[in-house]
């Protein structure tokens, strides 16, 4: 069953609460993300968790290995459900964070892979060296990630049909720019509805402002979730 995160785009622990408390029993699975946790710290993780919520920790950590280690060791002593890489770390680094969630047994965090960051086009991979196509290196760092002990990884809705067929069925693809029909897309570019995300395979849909900004987040986030499972059946 897929699962949906709302995206906690706040800047404090106090309107967490309020929102967490808001949604209620609606929503069972929050995402934090760097802005939020360089605000307002681990306690951040600790006022959600202490909620009986899930966190998805979404740090996009890239650094040598020994650190990312220590710090998806530091995310499962959190209570982290899952964390966020950059497969751009390299071989040793993806599995250096798969190595230390397996050391945590029933607590281990699942380890998602971010490829390329939205922000870049073609021309900032020319920049950077990489001289294949977008696409083609979404695939070749999903990869990376999947066979070095990657759980899976972050896609935009765009992708995620074809990243299922590389990556196979136990992938976990987790995808934000989701919008239900009718929403503003805000800056998001390329969006795709909660029941088209399922369809293509995503397993978590971040879905942050058509919640958090609605009149009545409750129901917003209800709707997509009976949106969700009535693909699933
Ligand atoms: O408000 P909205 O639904 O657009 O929020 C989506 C969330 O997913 C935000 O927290 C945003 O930072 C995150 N995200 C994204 N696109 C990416 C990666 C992350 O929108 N490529």
């Amino acid at each position: 069953m897929s699962e949906l995160i709302v995206a906690l785009d706040v800047s404090s622990t106090a309107e967490v609460e309020e929102a967490v408390e808001r949604l209620g029993d609606a929503v069972s699975f929050y995402k934090i993300g760097l802005e939020l946790f360089s605000a307002a710290g681990p306690d951040v993780v600790r006022a959600v968790k202490a909620r009986g919520k899930k966190v998805f920790l979404d740090l996009k950590l890239h650094d040598i290995p020994r650190t990312v280690e220590r710090a998806v060791l530091s995310g499962a002593d959190l209570g982290v459900d899952l964390m966020t890489i950059h497969a751009s770390g390299g071989r040793a680094m993806i599995k250096a964070a798969a190595d230390a969630a397996a050391q945590c047994g029933e607590r281990a965090p699942k380890i998602l892979a971010v490829t390329v960051l939205t922000s870049l086009d073609q021309s900032d991979l020319d920049d950077l060296g990489v001289s294949r196509e977008p696409a083609a290196h979404v695939e070749a760092l999903g990869r990376l990630a999947c066979e070095n002990g990657a759980d899976g990884i972050v896609c935009s809705p765009m992708e995620v049909a074809r990243m299922r067929s590389v990556l196979g069925e136990d992938a976990l693809l987790c995808t934000p720019g989701v919008r239900p029909q009718g929403a503003d897309v805000g800056d998001q570019k390329r969006v795709a509805t909660p029941a088209q995300a399922v369809k293509d395979g995503s397993t978590h849909l971040v879905v942050g402002r058509p919640i958090m900004q609605a009149a009545d987040p409750q129901a917003a986030a209800r709707a997509i979730v009976a949106e969700m499972g009535a693909v699933e059946g």
